[in-house]
């Protein structure tokens, strides 16, 4: 049998440049190797308000862009969390072995919650929640964000718990994870990654935004005071922009030294702009086909629930058993 992936992403703002570099690419890529479940978690996206027409939309826009990118239904199951009542049955019984004082030291939540006036227990519960969506499915790899790491140790340590307080039941989920490629940076802030959150139009390049916008995007992005590029000496925006370049190309380091030394910030970015925009273009192409064909998305989300359902059955069972709990 072949291993098991299973990775997750919020149906929260537009998914942009920085999702597909550094994660959703690769989600494609390895879809072949291993029996992959993708899940888009519209459960961890309301542990902050969210506007619910807007949600809706933002679930269905995002279940189009994962197959525009590469997700094949054919070898992934796409998977709405709200529509496999199983994440949330795992969750209440996992909240009952997680001990507060290991939520409270989340650094996500902290990070979060100082935002936020009142803070619901759902932004607590956050990490308790990805958790079942692991174990779920006894997931052996599980791609993630450097962000995501506290996350996924939190997970391997309620499973230990659990297995330590009823017994053996759940697989340890891997703490390595696979490089899941490039870290791509805000374009109006090169300091912090890119987030689908941050506000600011110039902050992301969305996968669906028109080739004038990434093009206004990219050359308004901020660089540093030297006059030209310089492989010896260069500023986080700079570096930015050339693994942006570097991502979408596949050009390799040499080449990219060679092709960008000297090079003007102006030039450069009409470059990086090129490169996006034709590297785009199929993407959105195919985005636009896939919703244009009615029912095609949910049809897809349908059978991808329906394929994960008798997984996350039979977990949820034999954790009731061990607990005791009733089952039929
Ligand atoms: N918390 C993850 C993020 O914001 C999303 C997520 C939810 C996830 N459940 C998951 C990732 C399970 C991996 C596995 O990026």
């Amino acid at each position: 049998m072949r291993a098991r992936v299973l990775s997750g992403i919020q149906p929260t703002g537009s998914p942009h440049i920085g999702n597909y570099l550094g994660a959703l690419k690769n989600w494609a890529r390895i879809q072949y190797d291993y029996e992959s479940i993708y899940c888009i978690v519209d459960l961890h996206a309301v542990t902050l308000y969210q506007d619910p027409q807007e949600l809706r939309a933002k679930i269905l826009e995002l279940a189009g862009m994962l197959l525009a990118i590469g997700i094949d239904p054919k070898h992934s199951a796409l998977v709405v969390q709200s529509a496999v009542p199983e994440h949330t049955e795992l969750a209440w019984m996992l909240t009952c072995v997680t001990p507060v004082g290991w939520l409270e030291r989340m650094t996500q939540h902290k990070a979060k919650a100082e935002a936020q006036e009142t803070i619901g227990d759902g932004l607590l519960q956050y990490p308790v929640l990805m958790a079942a969506d692991i174990l779920l499915y006894q997931a052996a790899i599980v791609p993630v964000g450097e962000d995501q790491k506290q996350h996924l140790e939190l997970a391997r340590d309620i499973a230990q718990r659990f297995n330590s307080l009823y017994g053996e039941t759940f697989v340890m989920p891997a703490t390595h994870l696979p490089t899941v490629g490039a870290r791509i940076m805000g374009l109006d802030d090169p300091e912090t990654k890119m987030s689908k959150s941050a506000v600011g139009s110039g902050h992301a390049v969305s996968l669906l935004d028109p080739p004038a916008a990434i093009r206004k995007k990219i050359m308004r992005s901020t660089t540093d005071s030297n006059p030209a590029v310089d492989f010896q000496a260069m500023g986080a925006g700079v570096r930015n922009l050339l693994s942006i370049y570097q991502a979408f190309t596949g050009t390799d380091g040499d080449a990219m030294e060679a092709q960008f030394t000297g090079m003007r910030y102006g030039d450069l970015k009409k470059q990086v702009a090129d490169a996006v925009v034709a590297s785009l273009e199929p993407i959105q192409k195919r985005y636009h086909e896939i919703v244009a064909e009615p029912g095609y998305v949910a049809r897809v989300l349908r059978e991808g629930a329906e394929r994960v359902t008798p997984i996350a059955r039979d977990t949820c069972d034999k954790v009731k058993h061990a607990m005791g709990l009733y089952t039929a």
